[in-house]
């Protein structure tokens, strides 16, 4: 049995839905790929930390949370606070990094990543800011070090987007692609057909956790954008930051516009679209746009969301992922750690 020594950055609805993801699939991953996953490290923003090189107990540091504790009540030493001294103080293969985005600048979590390379771990994250913001950087550090720099729930949770160009695509060339990206607008516009304003449907969603306190990254298109230029980044090799994505949010539909479309048999969402032609990028957009019910986005309701990608082999290649949520998310962690493992 190989053991896999695992730190944690951030512990919150992600890292949290990865512990007991890990709990459950204990015996899977022992029997299917010999390998036992411990966590010796986990840090937080303003839930302490812990350190044990034996192996934090992961049913306890959920408890912990949920009681509103801090988790240094589990640490066998004194956790730093800084998250670069944690990381360099920490002894493991493999960091995963979930703190909260940074759609302008990928901060601090670049710097998370930057600093688990530099200490010889593989770097595993579900925080888009890096993969636009260093993507380059961060895969030249990593494979200078023999390690691996893994993102694949930044983009459509745990729906292998980025594992599917890696391997089962080999030698295709990615024209453009168009989908419904983010969630909480999807989530929101569906309630608005529903004859709630904006701002029921904003407090709607964050009755049931999908939408944030703060709404705007999601209702002004950043969100979407910054999923736009991951994907034109890594699969086209069109390096784009999300300020450079020609974004409009929902704000201003109205239910007049919501009624208007509903009327005409449509439906409003939130396209995602990009296409290229060689190394020119001749679109790269988020914005709302009425859809007819022969359109495959038509039918993506609720959280869930789709991608279609125009591929030169393939035209049209659709991928759909049902009510995606943290637990999906943290699928997609795993599924890169073990990825790490047999190197694929
Ligand atoms: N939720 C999803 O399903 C989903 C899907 C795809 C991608 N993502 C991405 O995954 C990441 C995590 O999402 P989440 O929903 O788990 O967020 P979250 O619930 O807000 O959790 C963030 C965690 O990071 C910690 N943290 C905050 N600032 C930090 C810092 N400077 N250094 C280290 N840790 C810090 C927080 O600690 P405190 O709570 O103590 O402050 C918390 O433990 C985000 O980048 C998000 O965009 C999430």
């Amino acid at each position: 049995m190989k053991q896999i020594a695992l730190v944690m950055v951030g512990f919150g609805n992600v890292g949290q839905a990865f512990a007991r993801l890990l709990l459950r699939k204990e015996q899977t991953l022992a029997d299917q790929f010999g390998l036992r996953i411990v966590v010796t490290g986990i840090i937080t923003g303003r839930h302490g930390g812990a350190i044990n090189s034996g192996g934090i107990n992961l049913t306890r540091a959920l408890e912990t949370i949920e009681l509103g504790q801090s988790l240094d009540i589990l640490s066998e030493q004194p956790v730093p606070t800084n998250v670069t001294d944690f990381i360099f103080s920490s002894s493991a293969d493999a960091m995963l990094e979930t703190s909260p985005v940074n759609h302008h600048t990928g901060q601090p979590a670049i710097d998370h990543i930057k600093a688990a390379l530099n200490k010889g771990m593989h770097a595993i994250t579900a925080n888009k800011g890096p993969v636009v913001h260093a993507f380059a950087e961060l895969n030249k550090m990593a494979a200078m070090r023999g390690k691996r720099f893994m993102y694949e729930s930044t983009v459509m949770d745990g729906a292998p987007i980025f594992s599917l160009f890696r391997g089962p695509l080999p030698a295709a060339d990615l024209l453009g692609f168009s989908g419904i990206l983010n969630s909480c607008t999807n989530f929101i516009l569906g309630l608005q057909e529903k004859g709630m304003t904006l701002d029921e449907a904003i407090i709607e969603g964050q009755k049931i956790g999908i939408t944030e306190t703060d709404p705007s990254a999601d209702i002004d298109g950043w969100d979407a954008a910054i999923k736009v230029a991951a994907l034109c980044t890594v699969l086209m090799g069109i390096p784009l930051k999300p300020q450079q994505v020609d974004r409009t949010g929902i704000r201003e539909i109205t239910p007049d516009m919501i009624k208007k479309a509903q009327k005409a048999g449509e439906r409003w969402k939130l396209v995602c679209t990009a296409r290229r032609d060689g190394q020119r990028l001749l679109e790269a957009s988020v914005k709302p746009a009425r859809v007819a019910p022969g359109s495959p986005l038509y039918s993506i309701e609720g959280t869930s969301s789709y991608v279609e990608f125009k591929l030169d082999v393939l035209p049209g290649l659709g991928i759909v992922e049902g009510n995606p949520g943290p637990d999906t998310t943290a699928y997609g962690m795993l599924a890169d750690l073990i990825n790490t493992q047999r190197g694929q």
